[in-house]
């Protein structure tokens, strides 16, 4: 039986394909408080903001392509069983050829209905105040916001908890409860964490290799390893 691979990967493993990660200096997220975008009441107080917001990053990611760090994780399908559990809400692990992708925050590409959240349709296009759900009411972006539910996560941790091996990828693993997933994975599994800021993140966990290097070098570089192994 093939052993099992779960990789967590957050913003960074899309930087180098150009989008931006969260959390960068001056804690400004595309000039906006991430307050003002990504939360409930932001979407309550400006929803034009919020819309226009997504459309940016929706038409960035349609010009942008997946790089060799999404690539190599999918060259290690050919000997392992592997699950890509991302916080991004981008496309390129699909793109790549991934297999199994499963979206923590939500997907760009779709839209959702805000009176019915199981209402929810591929979407290419901007998002306006004229689109509505079959119901007729206003579409809005598939992410998990700030202060709302993260539905998937009881499914991440069942498929984390059954890992041989983890792999953490480009997250500064500050938000909550994705970043509990290292937790979950078990205390014999090997796990590594490549980030180029890989000093500065939690690394009290048993078995865990930090790698500090950028996605495109690192994660290329783990695959060759773990391919040379089976
Ligand atoms: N290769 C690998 N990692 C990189 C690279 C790179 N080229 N460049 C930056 N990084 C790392 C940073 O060092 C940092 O640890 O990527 C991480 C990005 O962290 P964040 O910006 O906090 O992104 P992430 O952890 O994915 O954010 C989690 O927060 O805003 C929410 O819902 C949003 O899913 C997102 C969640």
């Amino acid at each position: 039986m093939k052993k099992k691979i779960v990789v967590l990967t957050g913003a960074g493993i899309s930087a180098e394909s150009g989008i931006q990660t969260f959390r960068g200096a001056n804690g400004l997220w595309e000039g906006h408080r991430i307050e003002d975008v990504a939360s409930p009441e932001g979407w309550k107080r400006n929803r034009q903001l919020v819309l226009d917001f997504y459309n940016l990053r929706r038409r960035l990611l349609l010009s942008v392509e997946p790089n060799e760090g999404h690539k190599a994780l999918v060259e290690l399908e050919k000997k392992y069983h592997v699950v890509v559990i991302t916080q991004n809400v981008d496309d390129l692990h699909e793109r790549a050829g991934s297999s199994l992708v499963l979206h923590l925050h939500g997907e760009l590409l779709k839209a959702r209905s805000t009176l019915d959240e199981s209402l929810i349709y591929d979407w290419r296009e901007d998002i306006t105040s004229e689109d509505k759900c079959e119901l007729g009411f206003q579409l809005r972006p598939h992410i998990v916001w700030f202060g709302e539910m993260v539905p998937r996560m009881e499914d991440a941790a069942l498929i984390t908890e059954k890992a041989d091996i983890f792999i953490v990828i480009g997250t500064s693993l500050q938000v909550y409860p994705a970043a509990s997933l290292l937790y979950f994975a078990p205390s014999h599994s090997r796990k590594f964490l490549i980030d180029p800021n890989a000093d500065e993140l939690p690394s009290k966990v048993e078995n865990l290799r930090t790698i500090k290097a950028s996605a495109t070098t690192g994660v290329p570089d783990l695959v060759r390893l773990l391919m040379s192994e089976v």
